[in-house]
């Protein structure tokens, strides 16, 4: 049977009906995923109840997986997951939910601001992959920001203007918003800032996305004051209600985004229960700074 997509957000996001992906993906399969991504920049795949050996094979068959290097403050002896696994939860290995003051957890919490996964990498995120494995009694839900419409609603000043402007990521300046500043100087060292375009233009379509994401708090030859409120303004324009698509979680969901095309955030949901959410992810092609280069 073929899959078969229908849109479920404003100008993008498709629900994904006719595959079972318990079972190993077709080439067939994942070439109609691929264009999928391409059309829709976020695909919703139901009630899938993927085990973690599952959700890598999937996650292989779609391209290559990004190597997970120690982006949370989880030290090696609290790692839940296997190191492919991006831990998304609120979760102690011992599976109980960090208490409210967890470091852990309000770091984890920059992930209720607007971003694209890995941004404060050199080579940032291609998709994100991520599988409800359980999930609190209200709240939690994930919102997602449609970047093409985003650029495509600029003027034409506005489109000149962000052309040829590179931004520095990092995962301090997102904290720094949320008033969470206690890093070590290993974490500080660990989060140097990387340079990303602010703007991309998707390999296949040539579709052109603002690239932007909490973690971004500089410009490159910018006064810091006037790039900060450049981003937010940016960030508020590319999140209207307009761009954005709501996905409610039910255990067994698995979403796949497109982080060069996307923004996402996650919703809050009460501190005491379990939100048991794992992502893989696949890497991008390389540095945007030298895609733009080239
Ligand atoms: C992520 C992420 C949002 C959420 O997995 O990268 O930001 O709702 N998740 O958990
Ligand atoms: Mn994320």
């Amino acid at each position: 049977m073929t899959l078969t997509i229908h849109q479920v957000g404003p100008c993008f996001a498709g629900e994904v009906d006719g595959i079972d992906l318990t079972s190993p993906l077709s080439s067939e399969d994942a070439a109609a995923v691929h264009a999928g991504m391409d059309e829709y920049a976020v695909l919703v795949f139901r009630g899938q109840n993927l085990n973690d050996d599952q959700q890598m094979s999937l996650t292989l068959a779609l391209g290559a997986i990004e190597q997970s290097t120690n982006n949370s403050l989880r030290a090696k002896s609290d790692i839940r997951l296997p190191e492919t696994f991006a831990d998304v939860s609120n979760l102690d290995k011992n599976q109980h939910p960090f208490a409210r003051d967890d470091r852990r957890r309000l770091f984890a919490i920059g992930n209720r601001l607007w971003h694209s996964d890995s941004s404060f990498k050199p080579t940032p995120a291609k998709y994100s992959i991520l599988n409800a494995r359980s999930t609190p009694s209200k709240g939690g839900n994930t919102e997602f920001a449609d970047m093409r419409a985003a650029y495509d609603a600029l003027d034409n000043e506005m489109k000149a203007e962000v052309a040829d402007l590179i931004c520095e990521h990092s995962q301090v300046f997102s904290r720094q918003q949320l008033g969470f500043t206690d890093f070590t100087d290993e974490e500080r060292e660990r989060f140097a800032p990387v340079r990303q375009t602010l703007v991309r233009v998707h390999p296949t379509t040539g579709r052109v996305s603002l690239y932007l994401a909490s973690h971004a708090g500089a410009i490159v030859g910018w006064p810091m004051p006037e790039a900060r409120s450049f981003l937010r303004d940016l960030v508020e324009h590319a999140t209207q209600r307009e761009f954005v698509h709501k996905h409610e979680w039910r255990v067994g969901d698995l979403v796949i985004w497109d982080n060069r095309q996307t923004m996402h955030r996650a919703r809050p949901f009460p501190a005491e229960e379990a939100r048991d959410m794992r992502r893989t992810t696949l890497v991008g092609d390389g540095p945007t700074t030298a895609q733009a280069a080239a």
